[in-house]
């Protein structure tokens, strides 16, 4: 299945089962924003929550706040954002359309890539058992040659993106002989930078109204209140701010469904050490954070870090946690050393002192920062097109089943009536409301179990308990694992337990 079917598939999935709708569908959309439906967020909820609960219920020294979408627009210009929160953009003159000229060019790289590729499966093939793959990569001509085309395009590209040469990254375009995807023309314009800020008005305008901005990550929330948290919860360096919230960029290329939204929610964490120490501490997050990713229990593979050799200026290590989507590894999250940068930037700008009183060594400094940031909606879509499966069963039958983590999983069990009599769905409710102030619960009587079996295995329900005869005389049920759809019966008074230990971390 290609990129495009796969993502028609799980986009209609995911309308067709209450997980993701287009937002304003009836108005025919607004790109790159998306509803969560009555499914969609649950899951979504429960990534938060699961998130929540490892970085603040689970350390000591890690409190969450909440804080405004909008704030001083001055906080923009301190942190960078006003000036260099930019995209380069470029037209195709012909179609008119609008393209991220660094965009371009990398597409160019991974139809590159895409050849490698190609090479290596026929080697793989004529050579058999034999193959080695990391001794062709590094000998076989046409591939050497290929690679070395990469690396000298990725020295233009980000050689210039740093240098803000607009005129290098046209004149790269034009090297490769890039062409528009629509008019198959090289007919462009001059490379401009955008800036990714949605800015709006505060204010009547008579009253002289304020320029501000819809924020483009949560972490500056954080950062401003750095020394309301640090005094008021008596916090003790090295301590952590975690709070999970909406960002909005205008993003220019916004395709591949929630992967890169306009609005989306960031769950960001910045922690705050001595300086000297953030080294240790960044790669003590680095494990953490993917240690919290294999607690899900999907397959170590799935995952890698991806450390940044080009380090924004204000950064002294910097690590991408990469997941394999179905269109390749992406980044999911981002580890940022972030040095005293953000603090020392906000001191300079609001004219505030935003340090701190070591009671240990009896110095004052500003602490550095360690940032955890990941996009809920990409973790989302990770568990989401991870979780997806059609399957083919050994009766000949098909069932699309979305393995989600139970922990994740909208309803956590569905309570089923064998039939719609003799007692049995008084009985089903009784199990239900002995369950439902623990757990999402679904309750369902229409249709054939099978049926309902496969509605619930197409939102991911890790549970179904059917309620038939022989409960009415022993107080047992049946219990239906999603996966490999085998059943045991059970006391009912074992079901809360059981359920419990179905959501433990895998890991
Ligand atoms: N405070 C640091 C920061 O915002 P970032 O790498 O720009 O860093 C962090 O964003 C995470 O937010 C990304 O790893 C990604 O998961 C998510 N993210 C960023 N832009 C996004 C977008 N347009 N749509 C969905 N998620 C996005």
């Amino acid at each position: 299945m290609n990129t495009e079917e796969y993502f028609k598939k799980i986009t209609a999935h995911a309308k067709e089962y209450g997980f993701i709708f287009q937002s304003s569908e009836i108005y025919d959309g607004l790109s790159a924003v998306y509803d969560y439906g009555q499914n969609g967020v649950e899951l979504k909820k429960n990534i938060r929550e699961y998130w929540w609960k490892a970085m603040v219920q689970l350390h000591e020294n890690v409190v969450g706040i909440d804080t405004a979408i909008f704030m001083h627009p001055t906080t923009w210009k301190a942190s960078g954002h006003l000036d260099a929160f930019n995209d380069p953009l470029i037209d195709n003159k012909d179609s008119k359309k609008r393209y991220r000229a660094d965009v371009l060019v990398e597409d160019h790289v991974a139809k590159i890539e895409e050849k490698i590729s190609k090479e290596v499966e026929k080697a793989r093939k004529r050579f058999g058992d034999a193959f080695n793959e990391e001794q062709f990569v590094t000998t076989n001509p046409r591939v050497v040659e290929y690679k070395q085309r990469i690396t000298d395009i990725s020295h233009r590209l980000y050689g210039a993106m740093e240098a803000n040469d607009l005129a290098g990254i046209k004149k790269l375009i034009e090297d490769l002989e890039i062409v528009c995807p629509i008019s198959g023309t090289r007919n462009w314009t001059e490379v401009r930078q955008f800036n990714l800020m949605f800015s709006t008005r505060m204010g009547s305008v008579a009253d002289g109204a304020d320029t501000i901005y819809l924020r483009p990550e949560t972490a500056q929330g954080i950062f401003v209140n750095y020394l309301n948290v640090q005094k008021t919860g008596r916090m003790k360096i090295p301590f952590g701010i975690a709070q999970t919230g909406k960002a909005f960029r205008n993003e220019i290329v916004a395709r591949q469904f929630i992967f890169r939204m306009r609005e989306f929610e960031q769950m960001e964490m910045q922690f705050f050490v001595r300086p000297g120490s953030e080294l240790e501490w960044f790669e003590h997050w680095k494990k953490e954070r993917m240690d919290w990713h294999l607690s899900l229990g999907l397959p170590a593979e799935k995952y890698r870090y991806h450390d940044h050799e080009k380090l924004a200026h204000y950064a002294n290590a910097a690590t991408d946690i990469e997941f394999d989507f179905p269109f390749g590894f992406k980044e999911l999250e981002g580890i940022h050393s972030r040095t005293d940068f953000d603090l020392s930037a906000h001191a300079k700008h609001s004219g505030k002192k935003l340090q701190y009183f070591d009671p240990d060594t009896n110095e004052s400094y500003t602490p550095y920062v360690i940032e955890t940031s990941i996009g809920l909606d990409r973790m989302f879509l990770a568990m989401f097109s991870h979780a997806y499966n059609e399957e083919k069963l050994d009766d000949g039958t098909e069932r699309v089943v979305l393995r989600l983590p139970a922990v994740l999983a909208p309803y956590k069990v569905a309570i089923l009536p064998l039939v719609k009599k003799d007692e049995l769905p008084e009985k089903a409710r009784e199990i239900m409301d002995m369950l439902k102030g623990d757990f999402m619960c679904q309750y369902e009587e229409k249709d054939s179990i099978g049926k309902r079996y496969r509605r619930q295995d197409a939102i991911g329900t890790p549970l179904c308990v059917t309620v038939d005869n022989q409960t009415l005389e022993d107080n047992t049920v049946t219990v239906r694992d999603r996966d490999s759809m085998t059943q045991v019966r059970v006391p009912i008074d074992n079901l809360r337990g059981m359920i419990f230990d179905e959501l433990k971390p895998k890991r």
